[in-house]
């Protein structure tokens, strides 16, 4: 190689070199997680934890009020807020009683804790699970399954096995049926599905009630919009319930005169539904605590309201990975970032580290649920026992796995608060 070609080379390679260096992204924490970490440590649980902050799930709420269609009830989606008290605040700041259900044991809490809910379930259950329901629920709560909560049907079959129970246990149920409006995630997809499900209701007036449909809507936002844009995708959808309820009506002309419940939305698609919906309900749970997974720009107005804190058990300087001792020192001349190891109380949820900024995992020492590893430059300037937040990816399952969540007003803690009972 000639010597004009090898400096070439030369200034490509340490070009791609300092274009590939990762950047020092390490900050301290900013004045909010820093008096989030200050309270946790004097009042905290001293375990990983779910924190709640009250505060913006309160502007989270006045930002839901202003995108719903003023023409339609608001339904939360417990499975997204899964304690019970978060449930209540949400649902008295929110104005509304109606909740949407995805468990069996979660139906039967918010029977015994919500004596004026109105429940649609948000699923169909496997009867069983149904049966197991009547069988908990005590009939001299004032919790009433008869008129406020409504199964969600999605086939003949189900509904046969649902009529089954009700005949043999002498139950009246409250019938809703799942529309497929273009998500095929089950549901009826032929409105011509709809006579044999209305006749089987009618014929058996004793024990069932028709009272709706439930048409839920996602993937009008989720389509890329080479392949259809939302717009197009949400009016395709719409038509698609329209089109059941045009055959209700010449099914049976007496329900234009009753109130049904017509469900439509979520979280992602709610914002769709302000100024023309067929619905006269809509769904949304996850937008009031905003998970990762909800950074989407139809919420954008929402703020992210749940953070896992979880306190740092040791500190070391370098990167020391086993085998590989003597790069303890050079991992951070390539990358900033690895200045320094943390080892932090459990691990491995769906969460991305949020604070303080700049910390990331290591794929060369590996992950655990135990004590897991994050790496952080040295502008990251917390100690053992300071906690590191996560942000979670979503809410219905991550919630779960603590035992309660930590309630802060004002970065205070206010309330520990119950996850809803798992069975
Ligand atoms: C039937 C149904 N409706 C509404 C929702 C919306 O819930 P969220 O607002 O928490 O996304 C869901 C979520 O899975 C759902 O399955």
């Amino acid at each position: 190689m000639d010597r004009r070609k090898f400096m070439i080379g030369g200034v490509a390679i340490a070009a791609a070199g300092t274009f590939l260096k990762p950047s020092d992204m390490g900050a301290p924490y900013n004045p909010y997680f820093s008096q989030l970490n200050g309270e946790l440590k004097t009042r905290g649980t001293y375990v990983p934890s779910m924190v709640v902050d009250i505060d913006i799930v309160d502007e989270n709420i006045v930002a839901l009020k202003e995108i719903l269609n003023p023409k339609t009830d608001l339904r939360i989606v417990a499975k997204s807020l899964p304690s019970p008290e978060l449930l209540a605040h949400i649902m008295e700041k929110a104005e509304t009683n109606k909740l949407m259900v995805f468990h069996q044991p979660f139906l039967s809490n918010i029977a015994d804790n919500f004596p004026t809910s109105d429940v649609l379930m948000g699923k169909p259950m496997p009867v069983k699970a149904a049966e197991k329901f009547y069988q908990l629920h005590d009939n001299d709560l004032p919790f009433k399954p008869s008129n406020q909560l409504q199964w969600l049907i999605d086939s003949k079959e189900r509904l046969q096995q649902y009529l089954a129970l009700a005949k043999s246990q002498n139950l009246a149920m409250q019938i809703n049926i799942e529309l497929d409006v273009g998500l095929h995630r089950g549901g009826l997809q032929q409105s011509a599905e709809l006579d044999e499900l209305l006749a089987i209701i009618h014929d058996n007036a004793k024990h069932l009630t028709f009272t709706g449909f439930m048409g839920y809507d996602p993937h009008v936002v989720k389509l890329p919009s080479i392949v259809k844009s939302a717009d197009d995708a949400y009016q395709d959808s719409q038509a698609i319930y329209q089109s059941f309820i045009d055959k209700l009506y010449a099914l049976a002309p007496d329900y234009k005169n009753k109130k049904l419940c017509l469900n439509g939305a979520g979280s992602p698609t709610i914002a769709m539904h302000k100024t023309n919906t067929i619905a006269n309900e809509l769904s949304a749970g996850s937008c009031l605590v905003k998970p990762i997974d909800f950074d989407i720009p139809s919420l954008a107005q929402f703020k992210p309201a749940a953070f896992i804190a979880t306190p740092v058990l040791k500190k070391m300087a370098g990167t020391q990975i086993p085998a590989v001792e003597f790069a303890k020192d050079i991992f951070p001349l390539w990358d900033a970032n690895m200045a320094q190891t943390f080892f932090i109380y459990g691990g491995k949820w769906l969460a991305k580290f949020e604070s303080p900024q700049g910390l990331q995992d290591n794929g060369l020492f590996g992950s655990s649920t135990n004590q897991a590893i994050v790496n952080g430059s040295n502008k990251v300037n917390i100690n053992v026992d300071d906690h590191v937040f996560l942000r979670p990816t979503q809410s219905e399952f991550v919630f779960l796995q603590f035992g309660s969540l930590l309630a802060v007003k004002n970065q205070k803690l206010i309330a520990n608060w119950p996850i809803l009972a798992q069975g």
